[in-house]
């Protein structure tokens, strides 16, 4: 019988992407998802990509009762990897409580129904925010550097959800876990079934970079050129949405074969390589032969300067690497942007 594994917010961009690959590695995956960021089909498209269908419920994981009601009906659950959140920045500024509410009670319904079900372990999707900006000597940034007051709720609520799973572990819940820290994810399955949708005008750069490019925005805004960094613009670590899906089958297995060496581990999941924006943009233009209408802007307000991640952990003790290079990413995002044009979605 194959390994039961609960995957929240799996029908969303990086958990899409993660349950083709549990699939590919013989896991049986049961989603759910609220579907307040994602649509139903998408459980089509990993199918399409994996020929297996995953178990879909259309749940809130605020909604405890229900969430019992489903580790219920799919006995045996052996672990859990916990997407589902509401992740826009400038949104969560706006409406601090829906976040904290959505964010913060998802993650305690969760860590108290697993010891009621008999689910051992859990991974979660935390993110560089909780760096802020990394002290010079601290760049790359590896997973004991100092983390920073938030910038944003949204960066509050990942901050409070590691203290969260740290207490809860700390009380005697008999939960291991791994926290990953993810850096900038980018790009699409190569198969471009599955993808990132961004809704309404993306904030993130390479979504705005591929609509730009297909004729959707006029111009991308490039958020300060004045920066200290070699050309003035702000440097991210952009990991590949593949390669950052496998590590959490790498994490899962860790959990499952009890390889942890603590019950709370950390790990950032990124290249290793900063790219500033600009570059970034070229490598897209060199990639595709398409030109990207861009112009200088003011800085936006939060921006970090500079980070990108030490993945040495992650590669040392997880034995995970990032294999996708820059170009081939923006190649598949630049894919899946024709695919929306072709489906008449974007
Ligand atoms: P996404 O919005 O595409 O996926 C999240 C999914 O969770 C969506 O399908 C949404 O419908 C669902 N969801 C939200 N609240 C829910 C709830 N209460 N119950 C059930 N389902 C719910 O986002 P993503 O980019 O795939 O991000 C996945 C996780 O990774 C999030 O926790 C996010 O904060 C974290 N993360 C993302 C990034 C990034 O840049 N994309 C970076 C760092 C961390
Ligand atoms: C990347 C770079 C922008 C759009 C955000 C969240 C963070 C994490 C990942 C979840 C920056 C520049 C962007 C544009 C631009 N998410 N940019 N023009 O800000 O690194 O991180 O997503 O945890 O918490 O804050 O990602 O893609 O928005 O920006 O110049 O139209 O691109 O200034 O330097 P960011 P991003």
């Amino acid at each position: 019988m194959k390994t039961r594994i609960l995957v929240t917010g799996g029908t969303g961009y990086i958990g899409s992407h993660t349950v083709v690959e549990l699939q590919n590695n013989g896991y049986e995956v049961i989603i759910v998802d609220n579907l307040s960021n994602s649509s139903a089909n998408v459980v089509d498209n990993i199918e399409k990509v994996s020929g297996i269908r995953p178990h879909f419920e259309k749940l809130d994981c605020c909604d405890l009762s229900g969430m019992d009601a489903m580790f219920t009906k799919y006995k045996g659950i052996k672990a859990v990897i916990h997407f589902a959140a509401s992740k826009a920045v400038g949104e969560s500024v706006q409406k601090p409580l829906m976040y904290y509410r959505n964010n913060i009670v998802s993650l305690i319904n969760i860590l108290d129904l697993m010891p009621k079900h008999g689910v051992d372990g859990i991974v979660f999707s935390s993110s560089c925010t909780v760096y802020g900006q990394p002290s010079k000597e601290n760049l790359p940034v590896t997973e004991s550097a100092p983390l920073q007051p938030a910038e944003s709720p949204y960066g509050n609520t990942k901050q409070i959800n590691e203290e969260i799973i740290q207490d809860t572990v700390k009380s005697g819940s008999p939960i291991t876990s791994i926290l990953l820290r993810y850096f900038n994810p980018i790009g699409a399955h190569p198969s471009a079934l599955i993808g990132e949708l961004p809704n309404g005008v993306p904030m993130n750069l390479v979504p705005f970079i591929t609509q730009t490019a297909m004729g959707i925005r006029k111009e991308l805004s490039i958020f300060g050129d004045d920066y200290n960094t070699p050309d003035g613009s702000c440097i991210r670590d952009y990991i590949n949405v593949v390669d950052l899906a496998k590590a959490h089958v790498v994490a899962i297995d860790r959990i499952l074969k009890q390889k942890q060496l603590e019950k709370v581990e950390f790990f950032n999941l990124g290249t290793g390589k900063g790219l500033s924006v600009l570059e970034l943009v070229k490598t897209f233009e060199e990639v595709t032969g398409v030109k990207v209408n861009h112009k200088i802007v003011g800085r936006r307000a939060g921006d970090i300067e500079q980070v990108w991640a030490n993945p040495d952990k992650a590669n040392n003790v997880l034995g995970w690497k990032a294999e996708c290079t820059t170009e081939e990413t923006l190649e598949s995002a630049w894919n899946w942007q024709k695919k929306l044009r072709e489906l008449g979605i974007q």
